[in-house]
């Protein structure tokens, strides 16, 4: 496996493999990798002759009071982690590579950013799209690969791809959990014992609410309040949002009809901010 950290290197490696005929897959992360990378390698790898994850703490996507500086970052077990899924390359530029002192270019997008975690973090989608649209333009994948613990990122992704003609394939891959349900995340790394069992509060309400939707519950408020009365009732939990939207545009929706909706949860347990969801598609067998 390689490391790169130049653009340069990147497609020159990549204009190779395609000379070859080969597909390239790319698995976009900011590093400290878990299973949940890992899984998205591994299918990826599954999928493409080669492929490449790129592994940056993108500043453009965290708020001014966000955990830029304290975000927590190992390449070394990064890259073993890399090469054991299957990855061929590893990119791991610095900031000034990805971004010049005089940027001034953004994909912004008018909707599906000012709900759920848009609405506390107001540029974060912007840094996001931005980024995964470098990332597109340096490595030109067939396909690439994001995670569902990310809903509203995936659903962004898509319509970005979409909007902007990049053609790519986005692949959704499903949300890894630690053995007692909490969904994995380079964040929880920041809960302290106490807060790793608060934190379950989380999948609880997401396992709970899944279980009513499946069982014929329609009504939103309804499974939205159930969800939140469990995590209300763990002390060190407070909550962002528990919202239900539709899947495709990131409305809130009050009732569940024939489109795929998406519930998503962001809750704070003590300083750290934790995401989950559930994805529920009409239709779909369970
Ligand atoms: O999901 C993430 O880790 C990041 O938002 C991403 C897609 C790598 C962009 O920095």
């Amino acid at each position: 496996m390689q490391t790169a950290t130049t653009v340069a290197e990147v497609r020159e490696q990549v204009r190779a493999w395609k000379r070859e005929g080969l597909t390239v897959g790319l698995v976009p992360t900011m590093g400290y990798l878990h299973e949940g990378h890992k899984s998205l390698i591994v299918r990826a790898a599954a999928e493409n002759d080669r492929i490449v994850v790129s592994d940056f703490v993108n500043p453009t996507q965290f708020g001014p009071n966000e955990d830029l500086e304290s975000y927590p970052r190992d390449f070394d077990r990064d890259c073993k982690l890399c090469e054991e899924a299957g990855a061929a390359l590893v990119f791991h530029p610095e900031p000034s590579e990805m971004y010049a002192p005089d940027a001034c270019t953004y994909i912004n997008m008018d909707a599906l950013t000012h709900e759920l975690c848009g609405l506390t973090r107001p540029i974060h989608f912007r840094g996001v799209c931005t980024v995964v649209g470098k990332l597109f333009n340096i490595v030109t994948p067939d396909r690439a690969y994001f995670g569902q613990k990310d809903a509203q990122q995936l659903a962004v992704i898509r319509r970005m791809v979409r909007d902007l003609n990049f053609g790519i394939e986005i692949v959704g891959c499903p949300i890894i959990r630690e053995e007692d349900g909490l969904a994995k995340s380079s964040r929880n790394t920041y809960l302290s014992p106490e807060e790793r069992t608060a934190a379950l509060c989380l999948s609880r309400a997401v396992f709970a609410g899944q279980k009513m939707v499946e069982d014929g519950e329609r009504d939103a408020a309804t499974v939205l309040d159930a969800m939140r009365a469990i995590i209300e009732a763990e002390p060190l939990a407070k909550i962002d949002y528990v919202k239900m939207v539709d899947f495709d545009s990131i409305e809130q929706v009050e009732r569940i009809e024939d489109a795929p909706v998406l519930c998503a949860m962001a809750v704070y347990v003590g300083k750290t901010r934790l995401i989950d969801n559930f994805i529920y598609e009409p239709g779909a067998a369970a």
